[in-house]
């Protein structure tokens, strides 16, 4: 018997990624600090690079993720007794599978969704799940968590998974929007499956960021090519090096690309000049780790009732359930 071709929907509007590419580069590169933001990390090498980080000795956060879903999956799939699971930022959907187990046996009619920016891995992974689960719907999303959360398919009760701490990449401004629009597109009974890294020591939290064999530092430095592939950006990404900071204060880690000496990324096409102090650093991204108190706020102001926390054996990172009240 023939394996059918997993729907994939586009939500993407045509010339979306060079238009909003060239708006955030215009808006980050003049802002005072300077910044670039993350999503336009996950190019197909970005997409690898990451793939990389989560197998990296000091990367805790996915084996710890794991740990805790290889446990709790049967659990989590009877308290929230979904028939579709949804992914938000799914890339390789690897640690999904624990839980998809455990969806094929629970429901009659299991359907996964993934849904991402970046539609290489998420085509490759959807085709990969039909043919590993038979009897299982996939029915992809390309899409950006800035646009298209309200636009989740609807039928059946849903699980919502945002795994890997992704969730920490956004300031909580853009996190408290984040989950008003997801939460404005479910209805009771729906459930959000939370991944957050949680406040540890300084030590651990940087090297995390800031592994030996550099390739978070690839990961970080890929965002100067990426703009120099799309937009034709004279840029040299050896002039930059890759910089990672614990905030006690935000409780977050910075990355940033710091300036190895002067120097000037042009962009002809946008008439940009953005000239660069030896030394001056570029934030590209943050990763907030979380406080189990401080996230049951933040759920319960997006209308989320926090129905459950748990944490790898170690404390280092926590999974939550909560339920859409
Ligand atoms: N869930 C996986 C991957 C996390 S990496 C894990 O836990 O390991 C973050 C993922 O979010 C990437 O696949 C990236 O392409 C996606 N992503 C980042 N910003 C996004 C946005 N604005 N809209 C949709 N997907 C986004
Ligand atoms: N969601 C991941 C995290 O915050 C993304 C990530 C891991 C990341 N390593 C990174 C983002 C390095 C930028 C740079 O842990």
């Amino acid at each position: 018997m023939s394996i059918p071709d997993p729907v994939v929907h586009d939500l993407l509007p045509e010339g979306y990624f060079q238009e909003r590419l060239i708006a955030d580069v215009i808006e980050g590169l003049s802002a005072m600090p300077k910044t670039l933001p993350p999503k336009w990390f996950y190019d197909e090498r970005g997409s690898q690079l990451f793939d990389e980080i989560t197998r990296l000795p000091e990367y805790y956060p996915t084996r710890a993720e794991r740990e805790i879903l290889t446990a709790r999956a049967a659990e989590i799939i009877e308290l929230a007794a979904p028939d579709t699971l949804v992914e938000l930022g799914s890339g390789t959907a690897e640690k999904t599978r624990v839980l998809i187990d455990r969806l094929m046996t629970a429901t009659a009619r299991p359907k996964y969704v993934p849904f991402d920016v970046s539609p290489e891995f998420l085509r490759a992974s959807a085709i990969e799940l039909v043919q590993e689960y038979p009897g299982l719907e996939v029915e992809g999303i390309v899409g950006d968590f800035d646009l298209h959360l309200g636009q989740l398919p609807i039928g059946g009760r849903r699980l919502v998974a945002f795994l890997g701490g992704t969730v920490g990449n956004f300031s909580p401004k853009e996190r408290s929007h984040l989950l008003g629009e997801l939460v404005s597109g479910l209805v009771p009974g729906d459930h959000l499956l939370l991944g957050t890294d949680l406040v540890k020591d300084r030590g651990r939290l940087v090297a995390a960021y800031d592994d030996a064999a550099g390739v978070t530092a690839e990961f970080n430095l890929n965002v100067l090519r990426v703009l120099a592939r799309q937009l034709d950006a004279e840029v040299d990404p050896d002039g930059f090096e890759h910089v990672a900071v614990w905030d006690a204060e935000e409780e977050w880690i910075e990355m940033r690309l710091r300036a190895r000496h002067a120097q000037v990324i042009r962009i002809p096409d946008l008439d940009l000049e953005v000239s660069f102090e030896a030394g001056e650093e570029m934030r590209t991204e943050i990763s907030a780790k979380f406080r189990p108190d401080g996230l049951r706020d933040e759920l319960a102001t997006a209308g989320l009732e926090l129905v459950q926390l748990w944490t790898d054996a170690a404390g280092d990172f926590a999974l939550s359930l909560s339920a859409v009240r």
